[in-house]
């Protein structure tokens, strides 16, 4: 695997590939990896012939800087990790070479609603520190296909709009939620609970599952208060939402009767880490 700390290098590296014909794949993300990260590399790898990997903890998405200095960093981990899964270049740099004229100097895209609802309601400028490092990273890369996980369900959605937005001739591709032998969804945060909360933490799919088996069988407040219910049994937890949306808008539902297809989003606090997951409902 090839190793690049300079975006000119890596432009330099990866235009004699797209030359040759070959096609490139993008997982962009911010380190600690773990197998939901690999599940996107793995799909780039069977999608595209060149798979680049970027570990960049972008400090412009971050609303809390106590949130910020606690991002577990492991460069040689994730090295290795990327090494293992066959990865064939990795974008490894500092502050500077993303944000020349420093990470204050950003770009405002017309994303609403998209970026102020859920997470962006909860961590205001959240989503324009994502937008602009991806409009970023994108510029470097240049990518035929760029992967994102369903994980961060909002984050496609913001992400296709800046696409959309900025005429960008990349597609995006979504790799399903991989999870725990618990069911939680694996997050690079989790490494913050203690056993006991992340074992507990897994109660966070036992009530999305709940809310799945419920779909158009009961009513949407009724499966809602059961979900709360087994949430609130959580200790040391606090929940931010949960919402029914529709799929495409992410426009806040009251019921589920009349849509075909909405999403059940959540964020909670556990032992005071943010933690999100939903799920799709058909
Ligand atoms: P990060 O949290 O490192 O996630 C990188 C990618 O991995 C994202 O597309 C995310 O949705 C996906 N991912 C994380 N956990 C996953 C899981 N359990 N199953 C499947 N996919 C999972 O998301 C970011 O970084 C940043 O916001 C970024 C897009 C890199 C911009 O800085």
């Amino acid at each position: 695997m090839r190793v690049f700390r300079l975006q000119s290098a890596l432009r330099e590296f990866l235009d004699k590939k797209r030359t040759d014909g070959r096609t490139i794949g993008f997982v962009p993300t911010m380190g600690a990896l773990h197998a939901g990260h690999g599940s996107l590399i793995a799909l780039s790898k069977r999608t595209c012939d060149v798979t680049v990997c970027s570990v960049f903890v972008n400090p412009t998405q971050f609303n809390d800087p106590k949130d910020l200095e606690k991002y577990p960093r492991d460069e040689a981990a994730d090295t290795a990790f990327l090494e293992k899964h066959g990865c064939d270049a990795l974008y490894v740099p500092d502050v500077k070479d993303v944000y020349p004229d420093g990470a204050d100097a950003l770009v405002d895209y017309d994303l609403s609603p998209l970026d102020s609802m859920l997470e962006g309601a909860s961590r205001p400028g959240h989503f324009k520190g994502v937008a602009n490092v991806v409009k970023r990273l994108l510029d470097a890369v240049q990518p035929d296909v760029l992967f994102l996980g369903q994980k961060d369900f909002q984050q496609v959605a913001v992400i296709r709009r800046l696409v959309a937005r900025t005429g960008m001739n990349v597609k995006v591709q979504t790799g399903d939620i991989v999870r725990e032998a618990n069911g939680l969804a694996m997050s690079s945060r989790n490494e913050r609970l203690d056993a006991t909360h992340r074992s507990e933490a897994g109660k966070i799919y036992g009530a999305l599952r709940l809310i799945q088996s419920s779909f158009k069988k009961t009513s949407w407040k009724e499966a809602c208060h059961q979900a709360v219910d087994v949430l609130n049994t959580i200790p040391d937890s606090k929940l931010d939402y949960l919402k029914l949306c529709d799929v495409y808008t992410l426009k806040e539902l009251d019921d589920w009767n009349d849509t075909h297809q909405a999403v059940c989003l959540v964020a909670i606090y556990v032992d005071g880490v943010r933690l999100i997951d939903n799920v799709v409902l058909v």
